[in-house]
């Protein structure tokens, strides 16, 4: 059956905002329009759903209102923490992986560029797991070193784990940050327990405002300078008037998130579970990049499909469009194109003749939904066929 809306699949781009979310954040956009940084009554009160705000979000993270800083999103949060870090602590080495986000690669690329870093680029296996091995080595080879490793892929649904990870950056006094922008709100976190110095949040990824977001600082093992200077903001830490609205449908985000995480983990899992059956029902030769097919242990709302090679391949997406689906994806970054995945390209062994589609489900998604992305990626490849 055709549903009546356009199908959207692409939740680990962004999200839709939930109503209760809305609800909470429309008096910060009328009556209550004070700059929260003015002293009288109509900044007390913009100052105060913030702070509200900071401690919903700490409680929620099981850490303290004071380690938790708002920003305009993932991309800042990650900046800060990679760029301040380095700066503070005159840092001369980081680790990374070929597979983070552009937020975190381009930024730890533009500074080996400018020479204040050396970067170096940890081992991946053919299913884009980290080598920890490799990990310990480069770390053994250089002490005063960063390192950022992304806790959920957005692409390939690959799942670090965190203490492993950050256990081995404390035994060699490495600073450890993690881009958990895919992880937050679909997964606990208690900062009491993990052993990371920095994780990153944003709020569009789980139902709440796009343009904000917040950095956790571990406040026992590392203290940076700001990333933005400007006002006394953010305890000094993050110039400019805050995004008030945006800082309070986070948290209210955030708490709905928490709140629901079950239902909605259950929801999301079976519809995953759902796609993956019933492609390979129809489409013997399908195959699932990095760990996505294995429901499990993956990020549960990415899977990313790898279809047959065939003269649609690079058609993919636009006949998805066509169909109102919306995925993402991309060719496998060849040359010329500007739709390619770095994180598919850095994997070894993948076969650039194959066809990617990323489908990324949220908590609005339905079997239906499913079950027609399925019947028009078939029918798709069908008509290939009988060509
Ligand atoms: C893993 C990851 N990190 C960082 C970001 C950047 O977040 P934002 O768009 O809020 O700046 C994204 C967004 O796609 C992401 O998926």
């Amino acid at each position: 059956m055709t549903p009546t809306a356009a199908v959207y699949l692409d939740n680990a781009a962004t999200t839709r905002l939930d109503a209760e979310v809305l609800d909470a954040m429309l008096p910060l956009m009328t009556e209550q329009f004070g700059n929260p940084s003015s002293i009288h009554s109509h900044g007390r009160m913009v100052r105060t759903a913030i702070e509200k705000a900071r401690k919903t979000v700490a409680s929620l993270l099981n850490t303290s209102p004071a380690e938790i800083f708002f920003t305009s999103g993932g991309t800042e949060a990650d900046n800060t923490a990679i760029r301040s870090s380095i700066e503070t602590y005159g840092l001369t080495h980081a680790i990374t992986s070929p597979l983070e986000h552009h937020a975190v690669l381009h930024t730890l690329q533009h500074l080996e560029q400018q020479g204040v870093i050396q970067l170096s680029l940890v081992n991946i296996d053919a299913r884009g797991h980290i080598d920890l091995t490799h990990l310990e080595e480069l770390l053994r080879q250089s002490p005063r070193t960063l390192v950022s490793l992304m806790h959920g892929n957005n692409e390939i649904g690959n799942l670090l784990n965190l203490n492993r990870v950050g256990e081995i950056c404390r035994a060699y006094k490495a600073i450890f940050h993690s881009d958990t922008v895919q992880t937050m709100g679909h997964f606990r976190h208690d900062l009491q327990q993990l052993p990371v110095d920095f994780i990153v949040g944003a709020g569009h990824k789980f139902h709440g405002p796009k343009g904000v977001g917040f950095l956790y600082v571990n406040a026992e093992r590392v203290k940076i300078h700001p990333f933005l200077y400007g006002g006394a903001q953010e305890r000094n830490m993050r110039g400019g008037t805050e995004n008030v609205y945006g800082i309070v449908g986070l948290a209210k985000a955030l708490e709905i998130a928490y709140r629901d995480m079950d239902a909605h983990r259950n929801h999301i899992t079976s519809l995953k579970r759902r796609m993956i059956e019933r492609l390979y029902g129809k489409m013997p030769d399908v195959r699932f990049n990095g760990d996505s097919g294995d429901v499990d242990n993956s990020l549960y709302t990415v899977l990313n499909v790898s279809l047959p090679a065939s003269d649609i391949s690079d058609m993919l997406l636009f006949s998805l469009d066509i169909a109102r689906i919306s995925a993402s994806g991309g060719s496998a970054c060849s040359s010329g194109s500007n739709v390619g995945s770095h994180v598919l390209a850095a994997l070894p062994e993948l076969d650039a003749d194959r066809g990617y589609v990323r489908f990324s489900f949220g908590k609005y998604n339905t079997a239906e939904e499913i079950d027609y992305a399925v019947d028009t990626l078939v029918g798709l490849y069908q008509k290939e066929l009988v060509k």
